[in-house]
Formats: C-alpha cells, structure tokens, sequence
C-alpha cells in the first residue's frame, strides 16, 4: 500500500493506532510494577516519569480490568504523599485525566433536534452552529502572498484559449471512466453553489449530505417530499436544478438516491422497530387524531431516512470514489468509523481545486454541445458574457419550479412520475463504458469556455492566492521556474509570457494546467500534483468534520436496521462498493450480481480487467455490459401454485443453478439440476434414514428428548418465582434440528467454549454456516450480497463434506466391511449415523453421492425446520389463535386421533404463517396458467403465502381448521418442506 494510501487511511480512523503488542505490554508491565511497590508501601521510588506512565495507562482505559483497581490504587498512593511539587504534579495529572474522559463541549445534545440534519446544515458544530451553514460565505484557508491585482492579470478568455483549451482528447491514463466524474461533480455541488449573486456566499452547506437531492434549505427540502406520513421524496426527483445541464449520468445517480431514501423510509415503516409507526392507511380519514399522527411519523421517518441515505453518499464517496482517486487497494479498509465532528467549512481554493473540467469525455463534450445549442441557438460560447451565462440559469430556473416535472437526458416521465428502469440504466452503462479525458493543460473543451471565465473571474474576485503561496501553505516546494511546473515547453513558455514571474501564476489556471502525475501506486487519479496533494487534506476534512458522520453516527439515530443498512463489507464484491448496492437495489433487473458495471463503475471495463487479473479476482466477475432480467411474474391463486408446483415437468427448480456453484456431482437432492432425478434421490434418502420399522419414531423421541433438555438448560427463573422463562426460537428451536442433523450425517459439535482448533464446530458456527448456505440456496438474497455468499458458501460446504466424508469413510471405500471398519473405528457405540452410512452402502452408491446427500439432509434439515418450529410456537402462543394444541399437550394419553389432529393443526399454523412466503420455478417451453402465458425458460414465483389463503384451495381460509380434507391439499416448495 501506497504511503500516501496508509496516511488517508490513518486519518479516517483517527491517531495513527498504537504499535499493539508492544505498547500494550508497556501499559501491563507499569501496572505491574506501580502495584508491586505499592504493596511493598512507602517510601516510593518518586520518579515523575514513571507516574505519568501509569497516568498513561489508565487513560486507557478499554485494556484496563476495573476490577483490580488501579485508579484506586493511585488515588490512595496519591493521597499519601506528602504535600509538594510532586503531589501537586501528579494531582493535575490525574485531574486532567478525569476531565478528559469527557468531551468539553459536549460532542452532542440528546433529542432529534439534535439527532436530525437540518435542511441548511446549520448545528452541525454545536459550540458554532453557523458553522458550514447554507448562505454564509466560503472560507478562505491560504493568505495571499504575492500580490495578483486585477488590472496586471492577463484577459481570462485569453488565459483560456492559451492554457486550457483543449487541442485534442487524451484518453484517462489510469482508466478512470465517464462515470467517475459524474459522481465527482455531484460530490463537488454537494458542498459548493457559489451564489450568482454574491459570489462570497456558498447558497450549500459544506456538508457530505447529499443537497442535491434533498435541497440546500428548507425552503428547497419541501419541494421534494412529498409529506405522505411515509417519510417519501417525489419518485424520482431531486432538488437542484444546476444539475440539469450535466451529462444525464449526474442526474441518474441522483434519482437512484432518491430511490434509495425511498427504499429505505418503507423499510422503517414496515420494521417498526420501536414500535410508533402506524401504516397510514389504516388511519381512517375520520379519526380525529389521523393527521397529527401522519405529521409526526412524517418528520420520524423522512429524517431518520434522510440520516442513512446521507451515509450510504458519504459510503460511496469515502469508499468507491475516494478509491478511485487513490488507486484500488483503500477499499481494503472500512471507513465507516471517523473521528471528531468539529464542523466544516468550504474554502474558495477547493472551489477552485475541484473544476475538473479537462477530464470532459469525448460523448459527455458532445452532450454539452447540444444543450448549449439548445440553450443558446445560433451561438458560440466566445459570443457569450457572464451575464448571459446568469440571465439563462434564472430563466431555466424559474421555468419549471415544480421538481416533480423535471426531465433531462431527454427522457420523459412516466404516469407515476419515475423514469423506465432501462433507460436509467443505459445512461449509467454508457457512463461506465465512456473513457475520461486526462488532467492536462490544453485539455479543456472548448464548449466549456464560458464556464471557466466565470471560474478565473470568480477566483479573482475572491482574492485568491498564487500557486505558489498555496504550495507553500501545504508545505510543498515553490515553484522557481514555469517548465518546473509543466515540462511542456510550448506550454511553460505560453504561461510565462501571459504571467511573467513564476510567483503570479494565479491558483486556478496553475492548478488546472500543471503537469499531471504519472499513474503510481496511491494516484489513480492522476491530477496534477498539486491537486493530487491537497485533495487528501480535503478529504480529511470532509470526514471529520461532520458530526452526523461522528459522535451522531449511531444505531439509536439511525435504528438498528438503518445503521446495518449503510454499512460497508470490504470483503464484498467491489472490494464493498457502496455504488454497486445501490445499482442492485435501485436497478434491480438492470444491473448482474456479478458485472463489473455494477462494482466496478468509476473505471472503464477494459480498464477494470487486467487490474482484477493481478489481483486474482477476474474470475469472478462478468465483463460484458449487462443483460435486463425480467420482471418475475408471480402467481397467488390456489389453481396456479398447485399447477405449478405438480408439474416438474413443465416447471423446474432454479436452485441447482446457484447449487452447481457450491456442490459438484450427483446426490444433493434438496436442489438438483434434475427435478426428477432429484425426488428419487430423496425418496431413497428418506427410506435409508427411517430405515428401521421403529426409525421415524426414533427419530420423534429424539427431538422430544433434545428439545425437553434443552429448555432445561436454557431456562431461568425470575426472583422468588419457579415459573422458567427461555428463549425458546433463540436456544432452543434453532439448535435442535443442527444436534439430530449433525449426529446424523456424522459431523461433531464442540462446546462452546471448545478450542477453536478442536475438531467438530460448536452449535453457534454450525448454525451460521448452515445459514448461509441455506440461504444462498433457497432465499432471495440482496443481489448484492450473492456473490460473496456464494464464495462463502462454497467454502463452508467443503470443509463440511470434508468432515462427513472423514467420519463416514465414504471417501476411502465404499464396500459395507470398509465402511462399518471406518466408523467402528470412529464411534465407541453405534449411531444413527452408523446405520445410515451401513445403509446407504447397501444401495450401492458412490461415494460422492453418499457425501452429498448426507449434506442435502444436513442442509434440508436445518435452518428452515428451526424457522418452520419457531413459526408453530409462535402460533400457538398467540392468544387469538385455537388453544387446542395446549389441551392436546395436558393429555396423558396420546391416540391416533389426537395425532391426527395435532398433525392437522401443524398444517393449518403453517398454511397460515409459513415458513417463507414462497418459491421460484423455472419455465420449461412457453406454459400457460390460467391466464397467464408464461414465456419459455422464464422464471415464475409461486406466492404459496397469498395461495395459502385462496378460498377456492381452502374455504374460510382465516379460519385454524385441523380438519380439512386431506394432507395433499396443502401447498409445499422446496427444501425440507419437500
Ligand atoms: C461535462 C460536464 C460538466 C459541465 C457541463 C460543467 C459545467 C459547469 C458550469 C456551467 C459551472 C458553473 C455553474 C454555476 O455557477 O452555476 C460549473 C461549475 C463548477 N464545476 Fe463543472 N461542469 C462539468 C463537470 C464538472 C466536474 C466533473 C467537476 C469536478 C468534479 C466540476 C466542478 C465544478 C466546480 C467545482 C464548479 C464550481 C461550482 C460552484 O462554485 O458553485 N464540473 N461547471
């Protein structure tokens, strides 16, 4: 890693952290020593300096064990000294110390005024709540050494046609993509609006909080919202109209946002996680309190939206975007923690740092070219003055106040008000593939003349410093010549004829045509050094300034859900690219799980390729531009899920698709490619694992037994009560299914408290492979954590094979002596897994197949019985619900009708509270279902949840009726439902 990557890194955490072992045996040895003497009492060896170190030590205080006292010990020590300059000294210390422990001011206040942005980023800094506010004036960081008046600058529209303009494209060096600097100008009009009417006043905060979406003040927020008691923004608007003349890939991005606050403000709704949200709709319009409710959810929910939506930006800019500048490998690293939050102001010479606007590609020049001629028809841009440039954004302006009518890229809105999924996405892909243009002199388009005189002006008018003051201010060298600064002869020596001395070159021009870096290690952005220097401290600021990003950063302001919500997975695809999940949320059917489009967006796809062959990691992406998914149609009627669901032959299952990428070879019948093939090998499964005449009874009292001595051992009585409380879902129904499993197929579990290179996993490791392997198979994962819950899955189910082969002697030799050898040898006593093993080397199977059935029953078995048990306690233990099944408990006797009934109820708790709501499958040749024609080799989801409650399967179908004609009328998918 480059030095300039750790140094940013560092920064983001905070001090750089301490060197640990070494420091942290310093600590423990003082310690040490302090108490040995103190034991031994005084008279004490007064050495200052080794006080101070205890003093040290205590402060940190996450290594210390309270328990044994060491503040104590030295407050006692302290208290018997004599009085002189030695108690005095180490009294301050100590005072100082408990006064740090906590922040003076106080990092933050309690209470959602506190808790929320507000609109115009005031009370960002508490101490200075002005500070970084919305329509004060930018901050100036560089005083201004060399003289730069006015009169003796050079024309700026000469400047321009001298030293900016573009002579031809030059591709970006390190392969930075169209897209990057689509992202970059929205970060930049995140924090800077330059008013047009005083050009001191920033109109934006200097905050990363997304202001082009949800506008830079109130004013601006409430014409995006729609204040529906749901928190929403208007689908698919944003607040800043600036934007509208950008490439569309600007404004793209943002509508995905929005789509993101969106997502997330109906998350919170339907989670409810503390429980004081109500479903608007169910507030009939003639209760008296419906809109003091709805107004006070509204503000809730828009706010506490608007606190993770604002992360997920920053995520992306902290993460993707910061990566991109530096070069891959910080996205390593997680970000998500800064320090401080001491507030933020922007500054004119950032302002100036950021007009990036040589690495115009050649489509995004044309683009410009059209909305001038649009704008402006029949004009050059040299025809054209400030003023003009001013009168056009307020005629633009006030045109179409309305956001919800705002269009650009020349795509119209549809009735509801959203743009089509696919032509939001062409623009991203095109973005994606659509090379940048180098930082350069000379590399400026000539469309954009216009906008860089108003830059040069502006800056002149601010009084902004030399490029040499401003390297001086960041302790880099000066310039002493113009071919120093830019070794193009012909460009050194135009700028030295409009400036003449080194020391006048103004800051814009010198940092926009200095010389760019090469591509090395930490610059993949390869600006010109300058930039490339001040852009860290930029970041740094950025990061740390912002209290929401800090001492607001919390689980409580956020939930739980919203804080989990915005966190980054560094081992994820994209290295944890925070763009790519917003792509696969937003875009669901537009962008692949596995495209480097969707992670890898900032560079070109021709560049992306050989960076990810070094790094070993080219295999597991898609290269091509991705391919639309369908919608899933989905079928709900009673009818149709039967049809669907009993006819293999028409209608496969897709998991041997995700199956084929974890689990090779014949066997795994819970997800195989033959559907058929597939129901043969479980039947023959379940007939090795009944076995015996006595098996499935067996197997009840096993898990009567296990249930019954674990909710002993997990159970506790309350003071002075013998009523045992446990946690049934979590201690208890989650592991038993994992005990029978594992004794079953012959894997050990460990105690908990096992050393961890014991053989076998404890209860708790099984349980989470067993998930996400389960998962991986059968549920709908976010798109975006698939590929790596594949790589996770795949590595779990080869270490788990490992151990059922190893136990069963399935990979050594087949034959029914080899086996019953190996596990004789294995287990003192014969188990189930024995037989099991005798068994299936009865019926002549390869060892593979025997392999991968027993992991079909360990994965079958599992997690979703445990999801399926947890539902049945659930169900009964509602009040509302038929109390039969507690009256078949008090029985003493248990008859074949009592069985029958208690077997009715199990199918009706389930039919009515399944164990997920329901399954794909796979169209073989174009079908039809009832009226619905489903296209060949298209996948279909079977709403069993929605069918469940079908009248037509099953009449009153509210109602818990054990009694209902047959078993075969109830629905069931895939797994161990099956
Ligand atoms: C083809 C793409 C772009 C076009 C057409 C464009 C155009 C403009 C225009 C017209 C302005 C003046 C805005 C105003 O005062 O109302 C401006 C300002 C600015 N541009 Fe760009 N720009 C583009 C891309 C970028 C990029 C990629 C960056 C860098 C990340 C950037 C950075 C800036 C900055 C920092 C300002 C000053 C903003 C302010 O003070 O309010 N621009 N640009």
């Amino acid at each position: 890693m480059s030095s300039i990557t750790q140094l940013l890194l560092s920064s983001f955490k905070g001090p750089p952290p301490l060197p640990h072992a070494s420091k942290e045996e310093t600590y423990s040895s003082r310690i040490q020593d302090f108490r040995d003497q103190i034991k031994s009492g005084l008279p004490f060896a007064l050495d200052f300096s080794a006080l101070t170190g205890i003093v040290d030590a205590l402060r940190h205080n996450n290594a210390i064990d309270d328990r044994k006292m060491l503040l104590e010990h030295v407050l006692v020590f302290l208290s018997r000294l004599p009085e002189g300059p030695f108690q005095t000294k180490l009294q301050n210390a100590v005072v100082e110390l408990l006064y740090n422990d906590l922040p003076h001011p106080p990092a933050t206040y309690i209470g959602d005024k506190y808790a929320w942005r507000c609109a115009d980023g005031s009370n960002n800094n508490l101490s200075d709540p002005d500070m970084g506010k919305a329509g004060m004036p930018y901050a100036r960081s560089v005083q201004q050494v060399n003289p730069l008046p006015k009169n003796q600058l050079p024309d700026a529209g000469l400047v321009f046609d001298t030293l900016l303009k573009r002579e031809k494209f030059v591709k970006h060096p390190a392969g930075l993509s169209s897209m990057m600097f689509a992202f970059a100008a929205l970060v930049i009009h995140t924090v800077f609006r330059t008013s047009h009417e005083d050009v001191n006043i920033n109109e934006t905060s200097s905050y990363v909080d997304l202001a082009p979406l949800y506008g830079h003040n109130q004013e601006a927020q409430d014409k995006v919202r729609m204040r529906n008691g749901r928190g929403y923004l208007h689908p698919d608007a944003f607040a800043e109209d600036r934007l509208l003349l950008l490439p569309p890939a600007v404004c793209v991005i943002l509508v995905l946002f929005n789509r993101n606050h969106n997502y997330i403000a109906r998350k919170l709704l339907e989670i409810n996680e503390r429980g004081t949200y109500v479903d608007p709709d169910t507030l009939t319009s003639d209760n008296p309190n419906r809109g003091a409710i709805l107004l006070a959810q509204e503000e809730d929910l828009f706010q506490t939206t608007r606190l993770i939506n604002c992360t997920w930006f920053a995520s992306a800019v902290f993460s993707d975007y910061f990566s991109a500048i530096l070069g891959l490998e910080i996205r390593q690293e997680d970000h998500t923690l800064f320090e401080r939050g001491r507030g933020n102001v922007c500054s004119v010479e950032f302002n100036c740092l950021y007009r990036w606007h040589a690495t115009t590609s050649v489509e995004d020049e044309q683009w410009v070219h059209q909305v001038f001629s649009k704008i402006f028809p029949g004009k050059q841009p040299e025809d054209l003055s400030i003023q003009d440039f001013k009168a056009k954004a307020k005629e633009l302006h006030s045109t179409d106040p309305d956001v919800k009518h705002w269009t650009f890229g020349d795509m119209q809105r549809q009735s509801d008000g959203t743009f089509k999924d696919a032509e939001l996405a062409a623009v991203l892909h095109n973005a994606t593939d659509h090379a940048a243009g180098a930082f350069k002199a000379r590399g400026t388009p000539h469309i954009m003349r216009l906008h860089e005189i108003m830059g040069i002006e502006q800056n002149r008018r601010w009084g902004v410093c030399s490029l040499n003051d401003f390297r001086k201010f960041l302790g880099l060298k000066a310039y002493s010549t113009f071919i120093e600064w830019n070794s193009n002869p012909e460009v050194a020596a135009a700028a030295e004829k409009l400036y003449g001395d080194i020391n006048f070159l103004e800051l814009y021009v010198g940092l926009q045509a200095e010389e760019a870096k090469p591509v090395v290690d930490g610059a993949g952005l390869c600006p010109s050094y300058t930039i490339s220097r001040a852009i860290l401290s930029d970041a740094i600021a950025l990061t740390r300034g912002d209290r929401f990003y800090t001492a607001d950063y919390t689980p409580f302001n956020m939930t739980s859900w919203g804080f989990q919500d915005c966190q980054r997975d560094p081992s994820a695809p994209g290295y944890g690219s925070t763009l790519g999940r917003l792509f696969l949320r937003t875009l669901p059917t537009q962008f692949n799980y596995d495209s480097v489009y969707t992670w890898f967006p900032l560079m070109t796809p021709q560049a992306m390729k050989p960076i990810l062959r070094k790094l070993g990691d080219s295999h597991l992406y898609d290269f091509n531009k991705p391919t639309p998914t369908e919608d899933v149609p989905s079928i709900g009627n009673y009818r149709g899920a039967v049809e669907v669901l009993r006819s293999p032959e028409k209608f496969g299952t897709p998991q041997h698709v995700r199956s084929g990428a974890i689990v090779s070879g014949p066997g795994f019948f819970i997800a195989s490619d033959d559907g058929a093939r597939g129901e043969r090998e479980q039947r023959t499964m379940l007939r090795a694992l009944v076995g015996a005449p006595d098996g499935a009874q067996r197997i009840l009292e096993y898990f009567y037994k296990t249930t019954r001595s674990m909710m002993m051992k997990e159970s506790w009585t309350a003071v002075a009560s013998n009523t045992r409380n446990v946690d049934i879902a979590r201690d208890v129904l989650k592991y038993v299914p994992i005990h029978w499993a594992c004794e079953t197929v012959g894997i050990p579990l460990k105690a908990a408290d096992a050393p961890s290179d014991a053989p076998g996993f404890t209860p708790r490791e099984m349980w989470e492979i067993l998930s996400d392997v389960y998962s991986y198979l059968f549920l709908d994962v976010a798109q975006s954590k698939l590929l790596n819950l594949q790589e996770k899955s795949k590595a779990h189910v080869d270490k788990l094979l490992h151990y059922i082969k190893d136990s069963s002697g399935v990979g050594l030799n087949l034959s029914v002596s080899g086996i019953l050898s190996a596990v004789s040898n294995i287990f003192k006593t014969p188990t189930n897994h024995d037989e099991l093993v005798a068994r299936f080397a009865s019926l002549g199977y390869d060892s593979d197949s025997v392999a991968n059935s027993m992991l079909a029953i360990l994965v079958g078995s599992t997690v979703e019985l445990s999801q399926a048990l947890t539902h049945l306690v659930d169900f009964f233990l509602d009040e509302n619900k038929p109390t039969d099944v507690q009256v078949l408990c008090t029985k003493t006797s248990f008859g074949s009708k009592d069985e029958s009934q208690l077997q009715g109820l199990v199918m009706e708790a389930l039919r009515l509270d399944p164990a997920f709501r329901g399954v794909y499958r796979d169209s073989y040749g174009e079908q039809r279902v009832g009226n619905l024609i489903i296209k060949g080799n298209s996948r279909i989801f079977v709403d069993i949840a929605k069918a469940n409650l079908d009248p037509e399967g099953f009449p009153d179908p509210q109602n818990v009726n054990p009694g209902r004609a047959s078993r075969d009328m109830y629905l069931s998918g895939d797994g161990c439902e099956k």
